[in-house]
C-alpha cells in the first residue's frame, strides 16, 4: 500500500448524532462528505419514539444533504419503558429503519426517557428478536453508587450477559466501547454481537482530558478511560475481527453548553473522523485493515450491501477549524486549531 495516498471503499458511520432543525445544516454536510450511510441516533428532545417521527426526522436530514451528495441516513427508534410492541412490527417493514436504541434512563445526553428497568421492555425485545431488528446499547449502568469509570464493565455483568442469555438470537451492538472488558466480551461472546469504536476512544485516554487543565471538548460518555483500555480498543479495532466496526459517536453541542460549569457530554468528530481513524491505524501499522473496519464489517453485521464507490486519503497536514456555526451558536470540533495528518481527498467510483 502506498503510504502517502490510498483509497478504500467508501465507509459508513454506524453511530452518529446529527441533532435537528438548524443544526443539520452543519452536521449533515460534515458526515455526508465521506460517509455513505450512517445510523442516526434518536436522542432528540423529545426523543424519536415512533416510526412516523423517525420518518419525518429522516426527511429533515435528507433536506440538509448538499446537492449531489449521496448520503443515506438509517434511522433508529428510542426505546422507552412504554414503546408499544406494535411499533416494532412497523419498524421491521421500513428498510431505512435500522435498529432500536437502548439508553439507561439518565445515563447520557437526552436519556431522561430511557429504560428504567430492563424487564419492562422484555416483550419488545422478544419481538425484535423474532423480527431480527438489532438492539443498540448505550452500555453503562446509571447508578450513583457505581464509579463513572466502572459503569461499562458493570453493565456487561449486570445487564448485557443476562440479556443475551434470555434473548440469544437478538442482534446486539455494544455502542462506543471504551474498556478492555468490553473488547474482550465482544470478542468471546457467542454471535450475534458487534461493537462500534469511536476515533476519540482510540486516540485519547483520561489524562488527556484531565491532566494540566480540564478539557471540556474531550468530555464524552462513556468517559475516556485509562490508557490500558485505549490500547485494548486499538488492538480490537485493528485486529481484523469483523465484530468491531466504525461508529464515530460524533455528538455536537453548542460551545456554550460545553464550556460551562456543568458541561454536556459529546465530542464533535465528524469534520475529521475518517482522517483520525487513519492516523490511529497508521500508528498501529494496520492501514491495510482500515477498509474492513470502516466499510465492510458494519455492513456485513447489519446484513446490508457493502458500498461500491471509494474515497481517497492523502498524507497532508492540515489544521482543523477552530469552530463552526451551529444553529444560533457555534460548535468546537475535535482537534480544533490543531494538526491532522491525513486529508480526505474526495469520493470516486
Ligand atoms: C451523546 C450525545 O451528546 O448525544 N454524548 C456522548 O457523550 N457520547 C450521547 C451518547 O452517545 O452517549
Ligand atoms: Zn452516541
Amino acid at each position: 500500500m502506498n503510504r502517502d495516498k490510498f483509497s478504500i471503499t467508501r465507509p459508513d458511520d454506524w453511530h452518529l448524532h446529527l441533532r435537528d432543525r438548524a443544526a443539520l445544516a452543519t452536521s449533515v454536510p460534515h458526515s455526508a462528505r465521506c460517509f455513505r450511510r450512517a445510523i442516526v441516533m434518536p436522542n432528540l428532545k423529545p426523543p424519536v419514539t415512533s416510526v412516523a417521527a423517525a420518518g419525518e426526522y429522516r426527511e429533515r436530514i435528507v433536506q440538509a444533504i448538499p446537492p449531489g451528495g449521496s448520503f443515506e441516513p438509517l434511522m433508529t427508534l428510542y426505546l422507552t419503558d412504554n414503546l408499544p410492541v406494535s411499533e416494532i412490527d412497523l419498524a421491521a417493514r421500513e428498510p431505512w429503519l435500522a435498529a432500536v436504541k437502548y439508553y439507561p434512563a439518565g445515563a447520557t445526553t437526552n436519556s431522561e426517557s430511557g429504560v428504567t428497568a430492563i424487564e419492562k421492555v422484555y416483550p419488545v425485545l422478544a419481538r425484535m428478536e423474532e423480527a431480527d431488528l438489532p438492539l443498540l446499547l448505550h452500555g453503562e449502568v446509571n447508578d450513583a453508587e457505581i464509579d463513572i469509570f466502572d459503569r461499562e464493565a458493570v453493565f456487561i455483568d449486570r445487564i448485557l450477559q443476562p440479556l443475551r442469555e434470555r434473548f440469544p438470537r437478538l442482534r446486539i451492538v455494544l455502542e462506543h466501547i471504551t474498556t478492555r472488558e468490553a473488547a474482550q466480551y465482544v470478542t468471546e461472546a457467542p454471535a450475534p454481537i458487534g461493537a462500534t469504536i469511536t476515533a476519540h476512544h482510540l486516540l485519547y485516554h483520561r489524562s488527556d482530558m484531565l491532566a494540566g487543565g480540564i478539557r471540556p471538548h474531550l468530555y464524552c460518555l462513556p468517559i475516556l478511560k485509562r490508557d490500558i483500555h485505549r490500547e485494548a480498543l486499538r488492538a480490537a479495532a485493528t485486529s481484523g475481527n469483523p465484530r468491531f466496526f466504525l461508529g464515530t459517536d460524533s455528538a455536537p453541542h453548542a460551545v456554550t453548553d460545553k464550556e460551562t460549569a456543568c458541561g454536556c457530554a459529546g465530542i464533535y468528530t465528524a469534520p475529521s473522523a475518517l482522517e483520525l481513524y487513519a492516523e490511529v491505524f497508521e500508528e498501529e501499522q494496520a492501514l491495510d485493515r482500515l477498509e474492513a473496519f470502516a466499510a465492510f464489517h458494519g455492513a456485513d453485521f447489519y446484513g446490508m450491501e457493502r458500498n461500491s464507490s471509494r474515497v481517497e486519503l492523502v498524507r497532508e497536514d492540515w489544521t482543523a477549524s477552530e469552530r463552526f456555526a451551529f444553529s444560533d451558536d457555534e460548535v468546537v470540533p475535535i482537534r480544533a486549531g490543531e494538526k491532522i495528518r491525513w486529508k480526505f481527498a474526495g469520493t470516486g467510483s
